[in-house]
């Protein structure tokens, strides 16, 4: 479904921040992508995205990501990035959450049934007509992750989806994510997080992909974490 191939890319001539990272994400897989402040998670999250240009091979869905295909490319994934204030587009949520399902061919009637219900899923009907711009930060991370779940697009990427979130938004966007079947990337200091919701965990450590593998044995290696400045889950501790 996402596949890197060599990849390298640097914000600055000579200061690469991605070096040569290659992976595979296949159909309906969640995966875990963490490190330190500044590895480069955010980073390889656009490059998927096509908001940056890069060295090596990216595809999506067999397509490869570039200016040609960022609207096919932009279909299957939904995302949620790190920063949501840059990603809600329309004044208000519910006019952001209905682009999504109506771009796909849903009547303006179903479009805004599918609307309600993931609001009344995440309990945020009361912010159907707020203005994005007047709405607290955690909210805005709830709006962000309602409008992908109204896209129903095949793969998600989140970065960061639950920083900023009360306990309570916190287990249920987790359970919100769980229930989802399309395949997962996400990206989080959260650990505990990314132990509860992945099978899989890539680690990212000075742009290079230094672990790759079951969330379990990545996510048990003290000694792996703590040379790249994390720690154990609180729950394996
Ligand atoms: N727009 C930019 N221009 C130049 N350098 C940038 C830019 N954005 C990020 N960087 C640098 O690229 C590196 C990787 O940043 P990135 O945001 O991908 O890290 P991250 O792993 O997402 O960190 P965090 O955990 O803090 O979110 C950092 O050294 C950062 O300073
Ligand atoms: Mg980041």
């Amino acid at each position: 479904m996402i596949e890197f191939e060599n990849v390298s890319f640097e914000y600055e001539k000579g200061h690469p921040t991605l070096t040569d990272i290659s992976f595979k994400i296949r159909p309906g897989e969640c995966v875990g992508l963490i490190g330190a402040n500044g590895s480069g998670k955010s980073t390889l999250m656009k490059i998927m995205l096509g908001l940056l240009s890069y060295q090596g091979n990216v595809t999506v869905c067999g397509m490869p990501v570039d200016k040609k295909n960022l609207t096919e490319v932009r279909k299957k994934l939904g995302f949620v990035l790190q920063d949501s204030d840059s990603q809600m587009f329309m004044p208000t949520i519910f006019e952001d959450m209905i682009f999504g399902p109506m771009n796909y061919g849903l009547s303006k009637e179903d479009a805004e049934k599918k609307v309600d219900e993931v609001l009344d899923c995440l309990g945020i009907a009361e912010l159907k007509h707020k203005y994005n711009h007047k709405i607290s930060g955690g909210q805005k991370r709830m709006a962000a992750i309602a409008t992908i779940m109204a896209m129903e697009p095949e793969g998600v990427i989140m970065d960061e989806p639950t920083v900023a979130l009360d306990p309570y938004n916190r287990r249920l966007v987790m359970n919100t994510i769980k229930d989802m079947d399309n395949t997962k990337l996400i990206a989080s200091h959260d650990l505990d997080m990314i132990y509860d919701l992945c099978d899989r965990v890539m680690l990212i450590a000075k742009g290079k992909l230094v672990a790759d593998g079951d969330a379990k044995a990545v996510l048990t290696d003290k000694e792996l974490l703590e040379a790249n400045r994390l720690e154990l889950p609180l729950a394996l501790t």
